[in-house]
Parts: structure tokens; sequence; C-alpha cells
């Protein structure tokens, strides 16, 4: 209830009841989703077909050359942001965060090819966690020489778990990155409005129809034609295939969600992820 959970609230009483007075907004509109969701009911069986050969239609619908000789630089990174987060004894993969994912490496490949070809000037993301979708994309956009992220994050309410907010970027990238503290609902309108126009989305924050067709909506119409959606797990709500579906579905690709790390053998449960570029 509330992003905060009973065993924290008995054992921190005074510092639960603060925060959540602190921001009585966010708390309602938690409620509201909370409401919606519990409406929603569960997921639509979904409908979703996987394009296998998503990798090399993604790179023919942006421009960009197959082979990519951009994977062989994320493989390099994705070891190194894996082994970086286990040495802070974090376990990434499936629930890592609270009762979230991180990134899975298909996901964020595809976020990183898209960095890499576009040459994003203004990159938004939804839904921060422990940060492995934010370093990937930082890490591109340092590689370009150029371009911003602004991620608009809801975190949990223990502070436990706010301590591991972005863990995998660290320090790093201060320049790049503006961390926005808040729902998507509540932050992306003033966002979009205050930046006018932007080259990439990527929706890893509240898995509902709802939330989903929200940021997909706004981000859609304020995106520059030749760029891109990225949406999480579309496969838990019918978010993506309602919006693909009337902006037509020739323009989306589905994609499987992959292993964390394929020599670990640690695989997210069976996911998938879905892209948008516009003409
Ligand atoms: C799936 S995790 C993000 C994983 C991250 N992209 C990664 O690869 O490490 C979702 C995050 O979104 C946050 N969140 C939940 N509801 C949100 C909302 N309405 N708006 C923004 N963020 C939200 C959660 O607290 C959580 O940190």
């Amino acid at each position: 209830m509330l992003g905060i959970s009973l065993p924290y609230l008995l054992k921190h009483p005074v510092a639960a009841v603060t925060d959540v007075a602190s921001d009585p907004l966010e708390i309602w509109i938690k409620l509201e989703e909370k409401y919606v969701g519990w409406r929603e009911g569960p997921p639509p069986v979904c409908q979703h077909v996987s394009n296998q050969n998503w990798e090399s239609l993604l790179h023919e619908r942006v421009g960009a050359g197959w082979p990519c000789q951009a994977t062989p630089e994320f493989w390099d990174l994705w070891r190194e942001v894996i082994r970086e987060l286990e040495n802070q004894g974090i376990r990434p993969g499936p629930a890592s965060f609270r009762a979230w994912n991180d990134g899975d490496a298909g996901f964020t490949r595809a976020i990183w090819c898209l960095v890499r070809h576009l040459k994003p000037a203004r990159v938004i993301e939804t839904g921060v966690a422990h940060g492995v979708t934010s370093r990937i994309v930082l890490d591109a956009l340092e590689k370009n020489g150029q371009g911003h992220l602004w991620s608009i994050d809801l975190p949990p309410l223990e502070r436990d778990w706010q301590k591991q907010v972005g863990l995998a970027v660290g320090g790093r990238h201060q320049a790049r990155w503006t961390y926005i503290k808040g729902s998507s609902r509540r932050r992306l309108p003033g966002l979009l409005s205050q930046l006018g126009q932007i080259d990439l989305f990527i929706h890893d924050s509240l898995h509902s129809t709802r939330n989903v067709v929200f940021e997909m909506e706004r981000a859609w119409s304020a995106l520059r034609p030749g760029g891109a959606l990225v949406v999480d797990d579309v496969d838990v709500n019918g978010g993506f295939e309602a919006f693909s579906r009337a902006f037509s579905p020739s323009q989306s690709l589905i994609c499987d969600a992959e292993p964390i790390c394929p020599d670990l053998r640690r695989f997210n449960n069976k996911g998938l992820f879905g892209i948008m570029v516009k003409d």
C-alpha cells in the first residue's frame, strides 16, 4: 500500500509517517493509480507475437548498418555494469529493486543502439530504480559527445530502497543527467513543455495500461520524426498494444526480453518490450 511495506512501517513508524505526510499530492496520485489499477483488473491476454529479427529491423528503421558496430561496445559495458552492481551486493535481475526488475540485456541493448545511432540531444526516461537503463543511456551519450538525459522517478517510500536509486550510475555524468523525483503523471507534462521536442523516450515506470498510454501519448506528440519510444514489459498491460494499434502497428516492433547475463543463466521472467519509431 502506498509503496511502503508493513514491516517497514512497524519498524520505522515516525520516518514512514513523516515521509508519507511530506508529499500528499504524490500519495493522492498513488492512491488514484491503485484504484484505477484495481478497476483495470488483470492484464488482457497478451496478443503480441515477438519479432525474432527485431534487431536488424530496428537498425533498418533508423537507417543504421547491420551487423551493428555499436553492439560489441554494449556487451563490454553490460558486463561492467553487472559486475559493479554485484560488487555492491546487488544481484541484478527480476525483483532486485523491491518488486521491480532491472533493465534486461535486450531492452538495454536496443536503447544503447538507438542512442548511438540517433545521436539524440534530449532523452527522457521514466523509472530509475538501480539506474541500469540510465547508465546505459548516459554512457552512450558520453560516447556520442552530446546529449542529456532527464529521468522521472517515483522511488519507494522506504529509505533503505531510496539509498539504492541510481547505484549503477554512481557519481558519473552529472552534467548530462537530471533526476526528477515524482510520478510521471505529475512530472512528464511539465518537462515536455520545457523541452519542446525530444529524440528518444523510454518507459520503465508504472506498467499499468492507463500510465503507459498516458506517457506514450504525451511523449509521441513531442517526439521528432525519426525519434523512438521504447517501452518495457508490454506483455503485462494493454497500453502499448492500444497505442501502437491507433498509431500504425507497422511502426512498432515487439521484442523478447533476455537474460540479465547470459553467462550466469539468470533470466528475467520471460517478458516483452516494444519499440516505435516515428515516421
Ligand atoms: C522497473 S523499475 C526501473 C528499472 C530501471 N529502468 C533499470 O533498468 O534499472 C521501475 C521504477 O519506477 C518507479 N516508479 C513507480 N511508479 C512510478 C511512477 N508513477 N512514475 C515514475 N516512476 C515510478 C519505481 O519506484 C521503480 O524505481
